[in-house]
């Protein structure tokens, strides 16, 4: 019979609780004959605050032997601004090689949108994952001083870039609409920007069918406003992936509904999947935090594992939810319960 060995990484502030939720709706979407076997990891502020670790190389190896990863949030006000990121969420991306970030955005209807119009909003965001200005590179001279000067090296591969590209046309190619928008910003960082508008255009020339477009990001936040509707894929290096997709969350109903999948499509390791959202420390504890962006990443996860039904299953609930709830306020654990009702039933 089938199994799902999936680690938990609940976290911090709210991670906990919309974790609980995406575990309850997972619970009930699998097949009988599917068994879910979880192992939970305490990582994350309080671990730090009590043994100094955020992720011991023992814990990482423990990990690696997991068909997924479902991780909730990571950061608290307590720990230092980049511990916990760079030393925990970071980490996890790069070792298990991570590159594909993919970010799915999608206007469900009777969402509302700070938009006018209610434009058609279906894409997707491949975000780099394991190069560009996260991978630590730089450094600080004469810190404290007048005189500081602080370099922070953007790293960019011919590998790293024509991966992900690769991966980003195949997906394209697998969508209706067919059409691959690169965005970066090639006309001040020559460089990357070379590299990365070569390799698209290179790679481009393997996929006849599917449209292609460049857009400076600058450029890209506009029409993510006034023109959503005309993307289909983006494909972005990892920093300005990170904006573009808390924007693109914000078009398309907020924070508490975007979902992500940290994907290694290799399988040489485990994906992670997260909610975009962080731990948001302000509403932790109150039980109102909206788990939905965690369930559609319950999604994704069910799909790269192979379980296309589930997941189709689950975004369908989400749908018709987000119909019936019309913006009124639901507990997290009334929003886990409804959606885990609808997928069993
Ligand atoms: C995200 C977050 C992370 C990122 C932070 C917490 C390191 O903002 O997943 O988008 O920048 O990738
Ligand atoms: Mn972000």
């Amino acid at each position: 019979s089938r199994s799902i060995r999936l680690a938990v990484i609940p976290g911090d502030g709210i991670g906990p609780e919309v974790v609980a939720q995406g575990l309850k709706v997972l619970a009930a979407v699998l097949p009988q004959d599917v068994k879910l076997e979880t192992e939970t990891y305490d990582l994350g502020a309080r671990r730090w605050h009590a043994t100094g670790e955020t992720l011991p190389d023992a814990e990482l190896e423990r990990l690696k032997d997991h068909d997924a990863i479902l991780l909730g949030a990571i950061g608290d006000p307590g720990v230092p601004s980049g511990v916990l990121e760079r030393g925990l969420l970071l980490k996890l991306r790069f070792a298990f090689d991570h590159y594909v970030n993919l970010r799915p955005s999608k206007l469900f209807p009777h969402t509302p949108t700070p938009l006018a119009g209610r434009p058609d909003i279906d894409f997707v965001v491949v975000r780099e994952g394991t190069e560009g200005p996260y991978t630590g590179n730089g450094g600080s001279l004469r810190t404290g001083t007048p005189a500081e000067v602080a370099t922070e090296v953007s790293v960019n591969t011919a590998y790293g870039v024509e991966r992900v590209v690769r991966d980003a046309f195949a997906r394209a190619q697998a969508r209706p609409r067919r059409k691959l928008t690169l965005v970066h910003k090639n006309n001040v960082l020559v460089y990357a920007g070379h590299l990365w508008k070569n390799t698209f255009d290179r790679v481009a020339l393997e996929y006849p069918d599917v449209t292609t477009d460049y857009l400076h990001v600058d450029a890209a936040t506009i029409f993510l406003v006034n023109d959503p509707a005309r993307f289909d894929v983006i494909v972005t290096d990892n920093l300005f992936g990170d904006i573009l997709t808390d924007l693109a969350a914000a078009v398309t109903g907020g924070i508490g509904l975007a979902a992500s999948g940290n994907i290694n499509p290799d399988g040489t390791f485990p994906s992670m999947f997260e909610p975009v959202h962080g731990s948001a420390p302000d509403i932790a504890g109150t039980g109102t935090a909206d788990p939905t962006a965690t369930i559609l990443s319950v999604a994704l996860l069910l799909r790269h594992l192979g379980y296309e039904p589930q997941a189709a299953r689950i975004e369908t609930a989400v749908a018709a939810d987000l119909a019936e709830r019309a913006g009124a306020p639901r507990t997290t654990e009334e929003t886990g319960d409804a959606l885990a009702a609808r997928v069993a039933g």
